[in-house]
């Protein structure tokens, strides 16, 4: 079992350019609202969150003296920072659609004011990490299980295959800074506990938000399909149960959950000449 990041892995962006499809299809998860909402709720969060992670990890740069873990953090920048834009990209794209998200963002944002100016720095990263370890079990089962996107439009699977290769590329470097600067794994369970629950309200909120838009919000058949999908036997949100749970597991490391072979096969994918 591995119990840190392979050793020398790289950490690069890459500078993909996406060309959302314009207007966006309003159901753009094989005509299915309710998935399509859980993946746009989701994406409204990321550009505050991932700058929000960013500012994190670096507040701790000049402390690490590692030059492999300093090139990782590098990377994680790099990355974070690009998603961000993407999903800033396509952010515009739901309002053109007339979802008011703004609202949405607001709260994050007030959020994350909140965390800055109150939380210790210490506290900010072990609040990173814990996010990035939902993120890359989410990450995990979308590479993993293609069927949780098959049917939605070709951009926007490649869009969500892309984030999920860099989360998983990414997924220890907050992790392998937090426990050279601190190290606290209760911290890091608090720091979880709070973070699933914002996380699952922030996300609930925003399905509902844009499902009421549609004039779906109390529409049972959408609701009945939609948690089954997330819930149910082989559900998108059901297999993350076990992989959430290691994170209160003494001793855990992101790479104990070892998906580098299914990391190499999607860089293929987008790296065809650089890949290896
Ligand atoms: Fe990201
Ligand atoms: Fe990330």
């Amino acid at each position: 079992m591995a119990s840190s990041t392979p050793f020398g892995l790289q950490i690069r962006p890459r500078h993909l350019d996406f060309q959302l499809p314009d207007p966006l299809p309003r159901h753009w998860h094989g005509g299915d609202a309710f998935k399509t909402h859980l993946f746009n709720a989701m994406s409204v969060l990321f550009p505050d969150g991932e700058r929000f992670f960013i500012d994190s990890v670096r507040q701790f740069r000049d402390r690490i003296e590692d030059p492999v873990l300093k090139a990782q953090i590098s990377g994680f920048i790099g990355q974070e920072g690009h998603h961000s834009r993407e999903h800033l990209a396509y952010s515009a794209r739901l309002r053109d659609l007339g979802y008011a998200i703004t609202p949405l963002e607001r709260r994050a944002q007030g959020r994350i004011r909140y965390t800055q100016k109150k939380f210790s720095g210490q506290r900010q990263l072990a609040a990173t990490v814990a996010l990035e370890h939902i993120t890359a079990i989410m990450a995990d089962a979308l590479l993993r299980e293609p069927r949780h996107l098959q049917g939605a439009h070709p951009t926007l699977q490649r869009l969500w295959r892309w984030h999920a290769l860099e989360e998983t590329e990414h997924k220890a470097v907050a992790f392998d800074v937090f426990n050279q600067v601190c190290g606290d794994r209760r911290m890091l369970h608090r720091a979880m506990r709070l973070g699933t629950w914002f996380f699952l309200l922030d996300t609930s909120r925003g399905l509902i938000l844009m499902l009421k838009e549609d004039g779906l919000l109390w529409n049972w058949q959408v609701w009945r399909d939609g948690l089954r999908w997330l819930w149910g036997k082989q559900g998108f949100f059901r297999g993350l149960v076990g992989p959430y749970r290691d994170f209160f597991q003494e001793g855990f490391h992101p790479w104990q959950h070892d998906n580098l072979a299914l990391l190499q096969s999607t860089r293929e994918e987008f790296d065809p000449v650089a890949a290896g």
